[in-house]
This record gives structure tokens, sequence and C-alpha cells, in this order.
């Protein structure tokens, strides 16, 4: 069946992105995508609430299978089914992660820049945040090792990493990991991975889990979802993968902790889940290669401009390097409200502020490209016309 994409899609009364601008602004703001949802998914939330069963449900095998076998197509690794714990969502289980695995007061690396609440689960759960940067060089994103290493030995517990990293769309390599997973060996660290965005890979970037490496697997949490992968972040679903059954158990005690129904997805969200993991195969692709289109049009735009960005090696955000612009926050504000007409969002919301580029200017916008090609070609279009 083929989807269509191109398809105008009306989410001014109900898309937090799209209510969030005046009339003629494009946003592309919040890291959701602009296409309805998949109608095989719609289909399963209108027979769960035919089937009227609301009451308390345990969860079925074919729920866990379901996402087995994604992971399996994806990365063709068929986990265990006990290491899948169904939960109600990244960032809550990314939080029960951490908090299982420190104590109040424990120090835990995050690598900035980083998806904004993401920032801040370590202080708001009474742990200590300790910065590593990124190193920003020739428009490129790496991990800063020694910066890691002095993190660690400085006394963290947990590394919570973004992989793929938004907002800057780095897909970690091997030897990035097996650093991390040598120093998380030497300095018993563990290892907390945010794997909402992994489905979304360009140029044969592989995704590699520290759950999936036998030397992060026994101290790794990682947590997926179908929230970006099949546009379903008003669901409340997602998965960790946790191979270690000590650290899979204290992880489980935390669900609880604050009620039943807190941690747990709902029967509509479980539902939705196993018909997307199952019935999406197609869904997905098409969306890849229309994304993917959308960056070819987004990048040939940009060509020559004082603005420039690299296509990422995942996620569909991109994150346009405005610093030769030489603006202050209010200038970067204007230039997106007034002069463009396209609003993104600021770099300083993922704390680019301490960098060693940083010069008191602000340096980058992340733009959502997941939307219809004609909203890209406008926004792009406006941005070129105001550098002719
Ligand atoms: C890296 C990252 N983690 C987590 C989330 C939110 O996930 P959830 O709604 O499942 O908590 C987002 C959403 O933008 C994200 O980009």
């Amino acid at each position: 069946m083929r989807y269509d994409f191109d398809k105008p899609f009306d989410r001014s009364r109900t898309g937090m992105k799209w209510m969030s601008v005046p009339e003629g602004t494009i946003p592309m703001t919040v890291a959701d995508m602009d296409f309805p949802l998949m109608p095989e998914v719609a289909a399963a939330v209108r027979a769960a609430a035919d089937r009227g069963d609301f009451g308390y449900q345990t969860l079925r095998r074919a729920d866990y299978e379901a996402v087995q076998d994604w992971i399996r197509r994806r990365t063709g690794e068929l986990l265990p089914l006990e290491t899948l714990l169904n939960t109600p969502g990244v960032l809550y289980t990314m939080r029960c992660s951490m908090y299982a695995l420190t104590k109040p007061g424990d120090k835990v690396v995050i690598q900035t820049p980083l998806h904004t609440p993401s920032i801040k689960s370590a202080s708001m759960m009474g742990r200590e945040p300790l910065k590593n940067w990124l190193l920003y060089q020739n428009g490129r994103y790496t991990m800063d090792l020694d910066h890691l290493e002095a993190c660690f030995r400085a006394g963290a517990r947990v590394l919570m990493m973004c992989a793929p990293n938004n907002p800057t769309g780095r897909v970690w390599t091997k030897a990035e990991m097996d650093a991390v997973a040598e120093l998380a060996n030497r300095y018993d660290v563990y290892v907390v991975s945010d794997e909402i965005h992994r489905d979304i890979l360009w140029d044969g970037n592989r995704h590699l889990s520290p759950t999936s490496m036998p030397t992060l697997r026994d101290r790794s949490v990682s947590v997926i979802s179908t929230s970006k992968t099949f546009n379903m972040g008003g669901f409340h679903i997602g998965t960790a993968i946790i191979p270690n059954e000590k650290i899979r158990e204290k992880v489980r005690d935390q669900f609880y902790n604050y009620g039943f129904s807190c941690g747990r997805p709902t029967v509509i969200d479980l539902d939705a889940q196993t018909a997307a993991y199952t019935c999406g195969e197609e869904w997905y692709h098409q969306m890849l290669s229309y994304i993917e289109g959308n960056f070819d049009l987004a990048l040939a735009y940009l060509d020559g401009l004082p603005v420039t960005a690299r296509k990422p090696e995942g996620t569909f955000l991109l994150w346009l390097d405005i610093s030769a612009l030489g603006l202050d926050n209010a200038g970067m504000w204007d230039l997106m409200r007034n002069k463009w007409r396209v609003k993104g969002d600021p770099g300083s919301y993922y704390d680019t502020a301490d960098y060693q580029t940083y010069t008191g200017s602000e340096h980058h916008i992340r733009l959502n490209l997941a939307t219809q090609r004609i909203h890209v070609e406008e926004a792009f279009d406006r941005i070129r016309r105001y550098f002719a």
C-alpha cells in the first residue's frame, strides 16, 4: 500500500507544534511528525474500543513478541522476551532507571547538547548532574572521552546517553561505544540509553545499543518506543531493554513508585504499539524515504548560505548552525518570528551555552523536517530569500 505523506493534515487545533505559532508561520519545533496516525494503528485503537474491555489487563505474550520481532527486523538480534519491560514512556523510564541505580546526591553524567527534559532529569531526581559537553569541530560533534573519564573519576554512578543524539543527530560509532564501555567498566558506571530515535537512521549509519554489547550488557538499560518511529508521541508507551536481571527488578520496582496506573501503559496504548510493530514495516520505509527527500531539498536550499547544516546521521532533526550571523538571543527570535517566519527551537534549549565555541551569541537552531514537503519547500525558500 502507498501512504500519502504529501496529503495536507490540519493539526492547528490539537497539535502542540501548530498551536504555538501565529497563522503564516511554519512551525518546525516539537519532535513529532505532521503525518496522521497510520491507518492500521487507528483501526487497532477502534477495535480496542469496540471490544470494550477496559478493566485491568495482563500483558499478552504477543505484545512482547511484537517488540521482539521489530527489534530483530531492525538489528538482527533476537532478544529474550524476559529482557523487555513494557513501560509508559521513554523519559519516565530513563528517570526510573537512574533513580533505581543511584542514591540521592549521586553524580550522573549527561552529554549536552541534549533534549531539554533529559537535561533536567538528574537535578529533578535529587542527583547531581555532571555535564560532558560534546566537542564541536568542523560542523560535527564527538564525545569528549577525556572529560567523560574525568566525570567518572569524580565518582559518577551513571552515564545517561541519548542515542542517536537529539538535537545533533549523531549516531554513536562502535569505536565511541567501545571507548564508553572501557571507561564504564574501569570506573564501575551504569549506562542508561535513550534510544527513542534509533529507528530513524540515514546513509547506512548503524545504531549500537549498550544492551547489545557484551562489554556493557550487564551494566546498561536502553529505552525504545513507537513515539518517533511511527509518530505516536500521543500514546503512553515504550519498552525498556534490560538484560541484567537484578537491574531489571530494580527498575521494575521503580515503575510502580507512583501507583499501579502510572507504571503501566493503557489497553489502548498497548494495542496501538502492537499494531504499529506488526503492521508498520511498509509505512516505516515509506516514511523514511519521504523524510530523506525533505533533507535533500532543505540542504539544497541551504547550499552557499551563511547558515549551514549537515545531514544528521539519525533523527528527523536538522541542527542549523547560525553562528555566522552573530545574533544574540533576541536577534535569533526576531529572525525566526519576523524575518523567516519559520519557528525552530533555539540551541540554548539544549544547553549549548558553555561550548568551547561559545561566544555569547546564539549559534544553532533545531528544525524538525518530519512534515509535508510543501512546508519544507516554503520554509527553506523563505530562509534562502532572506539572504538573497
Ligand atoms: C531524546 C528524547 N527522549 C524522550 C522523548 C520523550 O519521550 P516520551 O514522551 O516517551 O517520554 C523525546 C521526545 O521528543 C526525545 O526526543
